[in-house]
């Protein structure tokens, strides 16, 4: 298959890449460069510098590229901007992906996968959440992500094309080639691994007061290879139909957790410090992820935090300033 990946110089898209092309499948990456890196673009997948804003160019690489389905990454992805710019999520992640759609129903692609989250889930009522919780975004980002997803819906029903949204928790971990290198960067490993390579001072934690094992708060991990392992199994499903798969390991580590793993990793100190709690940050988010596992034998391989931590810690110590450019 030759799969359009949007975002594909992002982390996960970069990654997806790697991966679809291991697994066989020809990849044309379509990016901006807005965020994500040149060089976190396989060699062998052809790249496309172009923005979703311009539909012209989304046109003319499907045009021109004829791909069988479309692995939509590229996307504003910072819950707290999108608090503080709503119409950054609410006007451009929508326009952008009503483009791109518009697009594929045009050309007649009829397989698409969605990076969606676990931001649609603000109020969850059971823990782990699966597929069957209510829907309450917890931001305009979330939001974004929801009102995408409802087009899709559409885009079914109207143009008979198969869809995939992959609600992900927390993607997390490297290859040996391709790791996490966003600016700015706000996710938990990655910043932590920052302390060890002396990079930053130290570590925040945001509360230690939550009712969980330790006080911090629990966030479920997913390896980044599992993460695309689950898109290459959906896009090959989705010919026996749409689907929405809430996707994490189903294990659940403290923060305090992922810093005493990152120590014994690096052996570096990497000093903490507790700091008040951040407004809207809910004590536990775990993924349900029976469904996917049952419907399509979806298992991760490195469900360990142990294993996530290395992989990345690896990568960066060989990247110490990312990707450099
Ligand atoms: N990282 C996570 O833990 C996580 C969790 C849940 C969902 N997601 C979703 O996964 C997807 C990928 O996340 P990521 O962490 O790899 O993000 P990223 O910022 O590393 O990658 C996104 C890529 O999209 C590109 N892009 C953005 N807007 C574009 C546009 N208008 N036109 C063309 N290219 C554009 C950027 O240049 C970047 O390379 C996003 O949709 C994000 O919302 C990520």
């Amino acid at each position: 298959m030759k799969i359009l990946v949007t975002g594909g110089a992002g982390y996960i898209g970069s990654i997806a890449t790697e991966q679809l092309l291991a697994a066989g499948g020809s990849v044309v990456v379509f990016d901006s460069l807005f965020q994500g890196h040149r060089a976190a673009v396989h060699p062998d997948a052809v790249f496309v510098k172009g923005d979703l804003a311009d539909r012209a160019a989304i046109d003319a690489v499907l045009r021109e590229h004829k791909p069988d389905a479309v692995m939509h990454f590229a996307s504003r992805t910072l819950v707290g901007e999108s608090m503080q710019h709503p119409f950054r999520y609410l006007g451009e992640n929508v326009t952008t992906a009503a483009n791109l759609l518009q697009s594929v129903a045009e050309h007649g692609v009829k397989r698409f996968i969605l990076s969606s989250t676990a931001n649609l889930f603000d109020k969850p009522e059971r823990m782990p959440i699966d597929e069957s919780e209510h829907i309450v975004p917890g931001s305009p980002y979330g939001e974004s992500k929801y009102i995408i997803e409802r087009m899709l819906h559409w885009m079914d029903r109207i143009y008979g094309v198969r869809f995939a949204c992959l609600r992900y928790f927390n993607a997390a971990g490297a290859t040996a080639e391709r790791g996490e290198d966003h600016d700015p960067e706000l996710h938990l490993i990655p910043l932590v691994l920052k302390v060890a390579l002396g990079q930053r001072e130290k570590i925040s934690i945001f509360g230690d007061d939550y009712p969980t094992r330790d006080g911090t708060c629990v966030r479920d991990y997913i390896h980044i290879v599992d993460l695309a392992q689950a898109h290459i199994l959906a896009l090959r499903a989705l010919d026996g139909g749409s689907r929405f798969y809430n996707l994490g390991n189903g294990e659940g580590y403290t923060v305090r957790e992922v810093i005493e793993t990152a120590r014994a990793i690096t052996g570096h100190a990497i000093p903490a410090d507790t700091v008040p709690r951040r407004a809207g940050d809910p004590a536990v988010l775990v993924a349900g992820s029976g469904k996917i596992r049952e419907e399509l034998g979806w298992k991760p391989r490195f469900p360990q935090i142990r294993d996530i931590i290395e992989s990345a810690w690896k990568w960066h110590q060989a990247n110490p300033d990312g990707y450099a450019d």
